[in-house]
């Protein structure tokens, strides 16, 4: 079966690659010993690419106590892994709002924040791993959607009814949005880890990196637009290395904290950054 599904993913005519300013940067963050001013040379190339970083790396979220203007001051004041992140969700929210629409988009946003603010709160330093997962967490429905949007919608009807998602995309689909997310994230040569957690946000025990994976389910479940109960399964509740004491509040305070970033990735919120294209 994976066979089929990778070949699945190979083979669509319509799935979106990564822009090459994504892999032009990947390229150079594998290297030995990246080079800032290179890095901050290829997105600079990129004017709405510049732009949009500017007002993230602006936005309340990340409460800087000073204002940046250029891309190698951010990358020196938020590290290069953190604007290597913000590159990526640049490059997929496009992806992810034509395809599949806003709400998907969003609810993206909420998981990476929340996932990293659980991460954060248990002590954990691989809160910016947390947040690109979350990120991407859901990926894979780009790929169910241009498969199939008839069948994207039955599962949606049949989940509204009580039907198990994973186990209803397998049976009209022949695949889950987890697994063939994976494949997508291998065939954009996004790093393996991020992989495992997108395979198994919706059943994080059986990750080979349970931890970050956890958090991901956790804010995945309290990331919905309307909260489904159980908010995390017993079974999966069990397992878990932390526990979740105030579920509601945790929610509040990922939505709260979500809002800048989902503002700042808008169209709409002026950047005040002072670049504007000619
Ligand atoms: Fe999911
Ligand atoms: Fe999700």
């Amino acid at each position: 079966m994976s066979q089929d599904i990778k070949k699945i993913v190979d083979d669509m005519p319509n799935i979106p690659s990564m822009p090459s300013i994504v892999l032009n940067l990947l390229d150079q963050l594998n290297a030995p010993e990246p080079d800032l001013i290179k890095l901050s040379a290829i997105i600079s190339k990129d004017l709405s690419l510049t732009v949009q970083l500017l007002k993230l790396v602006n936005s309340a979220y990340f409460s800087l106590s000073s204002r940046v203007n250029n891309i190698t001051q951010a990358a020196v004041l938020l590290g290069l892994n953190r604007v290597r992140d913000l590159v990526i969700g640049s490059a997929i929210k496009p992806m992810v709002v034509t395809i599949c629409g806003k709400n998907l988009w969003e609810h993206s946003i909420r998981c990476a924040v929340g996932a990293e603010l659980i991460a954060k709160k248990l002590n954990n330093d691989r809160n910016e791993e947390a947040f690109i997962a979350g990120l991407l967490h859901d990926i894979g429905k780009i790929i169910l959607e241009l498969y199939n949007d008839k069948f994207v919608k039955e599962v949606h009807n049949r989940v509204l009814l009580g039907d198990e998602r994973i186990k209803t995309e397998k049976r009209l689909f022949g695949f889950a949005h987890t697994e063939i997310g994976k494949l997508l994230i291998s065939k954009w040569n996004l790093p393996n880890d991020i992989g495992e957690h997108v395979k198994f946000h919706h059943n994080p025990i059986q990750s080979s990196n349970k931890l970050i994976t956890s958090y991901v389910y956790v804010a995945d479940r309290l990331g919905q637009e309307t909260l489904m109960y159980p908010i995390i399964d017993p079974e999966i509740s069990e397992n878990l290395d932390f526990e979740i004491s105030d579920p509601v509040s945790l929610r509040e305070e990922i939505f709260a904290a979500s809002q800048p970033i989902i503002d700042s990735f808008s169209d709409k919120t002026s950047s005040g950054v002072l670049v504007k294209a000619k």
